[in-house]
């Protein structure tokens, strides 16, 4: 699905190309790969790519090693990866030269001398000769082909954070704040993220002869729309790509959403004047102007680039009733549908009630963060919910949370005077196996069941305050997340099964879900595509017909108001039982990305409710405490 460049990208100063998903875009540029390495086989010659590693590019490297299998030869290639943390061995599960042999190098026939990644080991006193030698090598071998990379949310390439220079060559720097918290959960909490990496420089990235940038996920849609489209500064390294004469970025739809041609069409040129294109319009309108919807005027239309809305379907007046209406009528106190009333106007529909309402969380928290107000309003009016946890969430409990489990455990059986049971053999052997355990060494089994069920606990909590017995709580602990860690996640069918008999058990009228614009590599999406893939093949059963999907949002995901199909209201009341919902989550305070970010992530949760209540505010709509949006997903 590749858009060529035309009118519409006359804000954008690189050439982007929007793909429906991260697989699609692999696909095309793997193919790339591989016409460039036939092609310099054909002529006798090694290609010389440059690679990154990250979430971002593991899909690349996957369809590369299918190429492979069906006989694509890297015995002529020649690699230089972007980067590496300083400090860490190069087996450290974190460090860069591990996974590229993980993720890539170890599943294609490149000869291990052909592979250079930045040791992390030099000492000090040689790191600035070690980068010289670096470049040189690259010059050597006559310069990359091709150079891959991801963008951080600092807008760095490589490890060139904001403040580096166009000219820079490999060096040793800084990591920024962000890009440490990114990091954190990896490397199983910030303190443990490294304070210095090796990376190539913008200079060295810029002399490739072709640059090749993807971006995936609504996280990243900011900082790619700015390193497009903004003028090229320091701030924002990713922008010197500006200047590069062969340079391409590969984006996804959610990462392509702060792009000017995605968010305001109408600035870059003609629209399909669809009811969503039509609310987005009028309530960016209302916003850049500055007045509710109802005060707005033609000229307001006309002068901020809606000539074409106005002549299509104006005056003012009647866009400004439509869009106020259609607003309006997104509000409601009844989530899973008002009985005995009429339902024209309203998202959701009056029967069958009760409904089965089945809520997939992906980690223990999402549902609390996205609907913790709307899972205690649709208890309360009579539905039958059901919370599925999808995964266990075990891999984000510190250690130090364990280890209270454990003389948990111990201290009650000393209270029951029963010390040799096979609970206290077990959290014996978790004691010792967290004394052994190395740092970043991967939990045992049993540390993670224990990590697990010490977030069930929390969940139960957090539950029960929203009203939800726990009998009606469901752990599917999906399989890809047990035998996995972050990034490296690979659901398979096993996984969309669990879901599948779920679905058929309860054979819902209502499925709430989230992740569907979060990275693709994240615990968030992956949960989305596993709920999705299953309820598509659901689509035969009869209850399918009879059931509505809504997307939410965890709190670090803001919802624009024209997005919203369903918006929930919560009283002050509702809002603070919401937060102690979430503040059950315990072992989680400090763990989430979204924590540091400006406070816990209570706090962002709470922030965002009022934000949206806000935006209705300003819109000219009643004036709430907080709201949760939704989308109906079809
Ligand atoms: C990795 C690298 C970084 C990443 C960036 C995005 O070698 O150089 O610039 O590309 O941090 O990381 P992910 O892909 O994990 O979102």
């Amino acid at each position: 699905m590749q858009n060529s460049i035309s009118e519409k990208e006359q804000f954008e100063k690189i050439p982007t190309i929007l793909y429906p998903d991260a697989d699609a875009a692999c696909t095309i540029l793997a193919t790339e790969i591989r016409e460039l390495i036939e092609a310099r086989d054909a002529e006798g010659k090694k290609s010389i790519l440059g690679l990154a590693t990250g979430s971002t590019p593991t899909r690349l490297y996957r369809e590369l090693i299918r190429l492979h299998r069906e006989g694509l030869s890297f015995a002529n290639v020649i690699t230089f990866n972007l980067d590496e943390y300083y400090g860490l061995e190069p087996d450290h599960p974190e460090s860069y030269s591990r996974f590229m042999r993980e993720q890539l190098f170890d599943h294609i026939n490149i000869p291990k001398a052909n592979t250079h990644v930045p040791d992390g080991l030099v000492g000090r006193h040689e790191v600035f000769e070690y980068c010289q030698k670096y470049e040189q090598k690259i010059e050597d071998v006559g310069g990359l082909d091709l150079q891959i990379l991801g963008i951080g949310r600092t807008g760095h390439i490589g490890f060139n954070e904001p403040g580096s220079s166009r000219d820079s060559l490999t060096r040793l720097v800084n990591l920024d704040a962000l890009t440490r918290r990114d990091a954190a959960r990896d490397f199983l909490g910030v303190e443990n993220v490294p304070r210095y990496a090796i990376t190539m420089g913008v200079g060295t990235i810029l002399k490739a002869r072709k640059v090749v940038l993807m971006a995936w996920g609504e996280g990243k849609a900011e900082v790619v729309a700015s390193a497009i489209q903004e003028p090229p500064v320091d701030s924002l390294p990713a922008s010197f790509l500006q200047g590069h004469p062969n340079v391409r970025f590969l984006v996804d739809n959610s990462a392509s959403n702060a792009l000017t041609r995605v968010r305001h069409p109408w600035l870059v040129g003609s629209v399909n004047w669809n009811p969503r294109n039509i609310r987005k319009a009028v309530t960016w309108l209302s916003g850049k102007v500055g007045k509710p919807i109802l005060k707005l005027v033609d000229e307001d239309y006309s002068e901020q680039g809606l000539a074409e809305l106005l002549t299509e379907h104006g005056p003012a007046y009647e866009l400004n009733i439509l869009v106020f209406n259609d607003t309006q009528h997104t509000l409601t106190g009844w989530p899973g549908g008002k009985p005995h009333s009429d339902d024209t106007h309203r998202p959701e529909r009056a029967n069958p009630h009760p409904k089965r309402a089945l809520i997939f969380s992906p980690e223990p928290q999402d549902d609390l963060l996205g609907l913790g107000g709307t899972l205690h309003r649709l208890i309360d009016q009579g539905h039958e919910v059901t919370v599925a946890y999808l995964t266990s969430g075990n891999l984000a409990v510190p250690d130090a949370d364990a280890i209270k489990a454990t003389e948990l455990i111990l201290d009650a059986a000393e209270v029951a005077g029963d010390t040799e049971t096979g609970e206290t053999r077990f959290a014996h052997k978790v004691q010792d196996q967290l004394r052994n355990k190395e740092q970043f060494s991967l939990d045992t089994p049993e540390i993670r069941r224990l990590k697990g069920m010490i977030r069930r606990g929390e969940a139960r909590a957090a539950c029960l305050q929203c009203g939800l017995p726990i009998e009606r709580i469901r752990f599917l602990d999906l399989p890809f997340y047990e035998k996995g860690r972050y990034r490296q996640f690979m659901p398979t069918d096993d996984d969309e099964s669990v879901v599948a008999t779920l679905l058929n058990v309860i054979q819902p009228h209502q499925v709430y879900l989230t992740g569907n614009l979060a990275d693709p590599s994240s615990v968030q999406a992956l949960g989305f595509k596993i709920v999705e893939s299953a309820l598509n093949k659901a689509k035969a059963s009869p209850w399918f017909s009879d059931c509505f999907l809504w997307l939410y949002r965890s709190a670090d995901r803001e919802w624009n108001i024209h997005e919203l199909d369903m918006s929930v209201p919560l009283s002050p009341d509702e809002l603070a039982n919401k937060v102690k919902g979430i503040y059950q989550h315990q072992t989680q305070r400090n763990q989430t990305p979204m924590a540091g970010q400006g406070g816990e992530v209570w706090k962002l949760a709470e922030a965002a409710d009022r934000e949206i209540a806000c935006k209705f505010d300003a819109l000219g709509l009643a004036e709430y405490e907080a709201i949760e949006g939704f989308q109906r997903h079809q």
